[in-house]
């Protein structure tokens, strides 16, 4: 079994679990400022492990629910078990899985997977993007007045603020706003061409590894917000449909 395929299996038995609880009475826990953590984060997680494990023994796991790599391996899986925690405690019904598989530092597998509207991201580095068996393409618009953008807001209240600053600045050029609370799904709406944008202060690995090499193989772009390199290990994003990138970077300056 390949990499992909092994991935989809574990995003549909964690997808499973994640939605088996939706509606039970549910165990949340502080992990720390405005963050938490559901049994089903954690069954999630379990679910996500046993089908990787059984398939790629070798192959090392960092995965949000404290999961880290105990060695140095070729081929790491970078998973966030339920991506949209907040929301799913609300039972307000919007969350994902995410797993990117990384070698040589890079991503090159990935799927992200809505279970409550069974979408089901997957793509290969140089193979391209799909939704559902269906090829990704980011938007054409090419007018920030035609723009729909989503961000999250970062937990922390000065970056917060400094974020809500720049949504300030963006809000004049372009059409509307909306937060999907899960950066990952957020990342494959800009690749399906839903989104023409996406920005975020505090991401984290395995909020964005599989997500921005979706977003990439269908023709997005992404850099920090100042539109320098970025690296899925790095906080601050901007992902766009890349015709608008240089214009979104100046619209959030001013
Ligand atoms: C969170 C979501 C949210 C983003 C946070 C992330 P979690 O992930 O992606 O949209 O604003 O920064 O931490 O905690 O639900 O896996
Ligand atoms: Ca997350
Ligand atoms: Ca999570």
């Amino acid at each position: 079994m390949n990499l992909l395929d092994t991935a989809v299996e574990a995003a549909r038995a964690a997808g499973q679990e994640i939605v088996k609880r939706l509606s039970q009475e549910r165990d949340v826990q502080s992990k720390g400022f405005r963050d938490i953590v559901t049994d089903a984060d954690l069954a999630a997680q379990a679910a996500l492990v046993s089908v990787i494990h059984s398939r790629f023994p070798q192959h090392a796991i960092f995965s949000e629910e404290g999961l880290k790599p105990s060695r140095e391996a070729e081929t790491t899986w970078v998973l966030d078990p339920l991506d949209g925690t907040t929301n799913y405690a609300h039972r307000y019904p919007c969350f994902s899985v995410s797993i990117g598989v990384v070698r040589g530092d890079e991503p090159v597998v990935g799927v992200v997977y809505d279970p409550l509207q069974d979408h089901l991201f997957c793509v290969e580095r140089g193979a391209g993007a799909t939704m559902n068996g269906a090829r990704l393409r980011v938007s054409q618009t090419d007018q920030l007045i035609h723009a729909l953008v989503a961000l999250d807001y970062a937990r922390e209240p000065r970056l917060r603020a400094e974020q809500m600053a720049a949504m300030v600045n963006c809000s004049r050029h372009i059409q509307t706003f909306r937060s999907l609370g899960s950066a990952a799904l957020s990342l494959c709406y800009v690749a399906a061409g839903w989104l023409e944008a996406y920005f975020h202060w505090t991401l984290s690995p395995w909020d964005v590894a599989a997500g921005s090499l979706m977003l990439l193989e269908a023709g997005g772009a992404i850099t920090d917000i100042n539109g320098l390199p970025w690296h899925y290990t790095l906080p601050r994003c901007l992902a766009t449909n890349s015709v608008l990138h240089s214009a979104f970077v100046e619209a959030m300056r001013a």
